[in-house]
């Protein structure tokens, strides 16, 4: 069902890669309520070529940035305001990568050049996309900006290595920035800290399905899918969140304040 939420609100979406991503199910959920969108992604992304069905549902162009670029971003942002004919209301980003993972190294060998790039696209780039809006006054008073993080930023899970402290790192540009643009703006900027999901970039952490069914075992409501994602973060993107700013929301089922649940114990039971 559609409440019509976002009528009148544009929206930028950036990490749709393919259909199980929360970008994709977000992007569908924030079209089903009246916005009007700008999809991007990675030109390398761009090329698989998935993305422009989405764009074709949710009719709104693609445009191609890598999200450590900054050029790219500025002409992203320029080119957006011009096909709304006007400022943007809201922004997903949905966006990690951990390179040290995708090769396999551990994160008691890490490779340091690897880590940069890992911290760069995954944390920094929320700086860079909040800096290219604040340059350009590229935002309405009371837009709304909300990226993807993971409990791994307060919690140790050991294979989920580096992405752990980029996702912190996340976290906290999140308050730093929030602070300065709450200020001068209103906008509000808050991580959405997701159960672990089914998608291209929560398969590559290793273990991962051990990982998945532990989460659900831990949560009282079980695991949040990419549904139940796409439609918190419509409830951030709305008037109807308007004070709520620099948090870390966790969006998992109650996993956060679990210390054990009676299935987790009664399994380790002899
Ligand atoms: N899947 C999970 O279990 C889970 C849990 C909590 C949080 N998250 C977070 O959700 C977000 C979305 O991930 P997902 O699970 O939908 O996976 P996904 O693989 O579908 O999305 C990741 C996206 O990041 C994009 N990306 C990578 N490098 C980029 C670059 N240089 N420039 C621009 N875009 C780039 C990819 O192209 C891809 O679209 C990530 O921040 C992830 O850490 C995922």
């Amino acid at each position: 069902m559609a409440y019509n939420l976002l009528q009148g609100k544009n929206g930028i979406i950036f990490g749709a890669l393919d259909e199980k991503s929360i970008a994709w199910r977000t992007a569908l959920k924030c079209h089903e309520e009246g916005a009007r969108l700008v999809l991007t992604n990675a030109p390398v992304a761009l090329r698989m070529g998935e993305i422009n069905k989405l764009a074709e549902a949710v009719n709104a162009p693609v445009i191609g940035a890598d999200v450590t670029n900054m050029d790219d971003l500025k002409k992203l942002f320029e080119d957006a305001m011009k096909h709304f004919g006007g400022k943007i209301d809201f922004i997903l980003h949905s966006i990690g990568m951990s390179l040290n993972v995708r090769k396999g190294k551990s994160y008691t060998e890490l490779d340091y050049g690897f880590n940069q790039k890992t911290l760069d696209i995954s944390a920094m780039s929320l700086h860079r996309v909040l800096r290219t809006a604040w340059d350009l006054d590229a935002l309405n008073e009371w837009g709304s900006v909300v990226a993807l993080t993971y409990i791994a930023a307060q919690r140790v899970f050991p294979h989920y290595s580096e992405m752990a402290d980029a996702k912190a790192l996340l976290e906290s540009v999140t308050r730093s920035f929030g602070y300065h643009y709450a200020v001068k703006k209103k906008v509000r900027v808050n991580t959405v800290s997701q159960s672990p999901t089914r998608t291209t970039a929560g398969s590559g952490v290793k273990g991962f399905d051990g990982f998945i069914t532990y989460a659900e075992k831990m949560s009282p409501l079980g695991n949040a899918t990419s549904d139940d994602c796409a439609a918190y973060c419509v409830t951030l993107f709305s008037d109807l969140t308007r004070m709520v700013t620099m948090q870390n929301l966790f969006h998992d089922g109650g996993f956060s304040l679990m210390g054990v649940t009676e299935e987790v114990l009664n399994a380790l039971e002899k």
